[in-house]
């Protein structure tokens, strides 16, 4: 059975930030619905956390067991909003994988969102992402909690993991959300791929294009994975991030041992995070 993003996560809705407990499935986010350029105030939320994790690379239920010790640690955050997976959820893109994920982050009392990685990507072009989109539905989305934009943006271009170059149509994707956000909000994009403009590596070949589409907007955070470290740096007011794996089926690619998910502490356009460490 194929479920919604929505149906899968249990969406909240309309409830505050304080209340994210889950809810059944049939829930409608309706401030989704309503343009972004509608809501007249700006900087009268109330502060609240979010969580990524990224690069899980799930192969069996052994694997697994770090992202369920990380759900653990993750449901005892006080104001938690939501959580975001940054890709390679799979290791190999098996719909095993892809259920076993689904077993670990609906004990979320968030609710969960995604976008792929390379990993999540099948072999066959034809079919790539179908066992991906059995579970987490959509692979770029839009959403806003308080005054910020979160837009979640497939970065992939198939199972490429360097020299990526997201392809034009996503682009135009995204120029077109753009459109619909009042310029003052701020935004955080979450990839897979890292735009950081020092990363050791892998940084998007079309980087620049990408943030260019914000100009004019408030762009604030980056965060991304693919790279398996921990990368901080701030650009003209954006910061840009990358995080350790949250995997033991993988090391991190800059040799550091540590494994696990970042917090971000949301406070008007102020954000601050932490790197929180799960045992391997
Ligand atoms: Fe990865
Ligand atoms: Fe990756």
């Amino acid at each position: 059975m194929a479920f919604t993003r929505r149906q899968f996560f249990g969406f909240i809705g309309l409830i505050g930030l304080n209340s994210c407990a889950r809810t059944g499935l049939d829930k409608v986010d309706i401030s989704r619905l309503k343009p972004d350029i509608s809501v007249p105030r700006i900087g009268q939320s109330k502060k609240y956390s979010f969580v990524t994790i990224n690069d899980t690379h799930l192969t069996n239920a052994r694997s697994v067991a770090i992202v369920n010790r990380a759900v653990n640690d993750i449901n005892e955050i006080e104001d938690l909003a939501f959580v975001v997976a940054l890709g390679d959820i799979a290791n190999d893109a098996e719909v095993s994988a892809f259920r076993l994920a689904q077993q670990a982050f609906e004990r979320l009392e968030v609710p969960c969102w995604a976008v792929p990685g390379n990993h999540d990507y099948g072999s066959n072009p034809a079919t790539s992402l179908n066992n991906y989109l059995q579970y987490f539905e959509e692979a770029e989305w839009r959403e806003r909690r308080g005054d910020w934009v979160f837009i979640g943006f497939n970065s992939c271009d198939e199972q490429e993991y360097q020299d990526v170059m997201v392809p034009q149509y996503r682009l135009d994707w995204l120029a077109h959300e753009l459109e619909r956000i009042n310029p003052e909000r701020p935004i955080a994009l979450l990839t897979h791929h890292p735009l950081n403009p020092n990363t050791a590596r892998y940084r998007l070949v079309n980087a620049e294009d990408i943030l260019a589409l914000f100009e004019g907007h408030n762009l604030r955070l980056v965060s991304s994975g693919h790279f398996h470290g921990n990368q901080i740096e701030e650009r003209d007011g954006v910061l840009f991030m990358t995080t350790a794996c949250c995997a033991t089926t993988r090391d991190n690619m800059d040799g550091t041992p540590e494994k696990g998910y970042r917090v971000y502490h949301v406070d008007g356009e102020s954000i601050s995070h932490e790197f929180i460490t799960v045992q391997a």
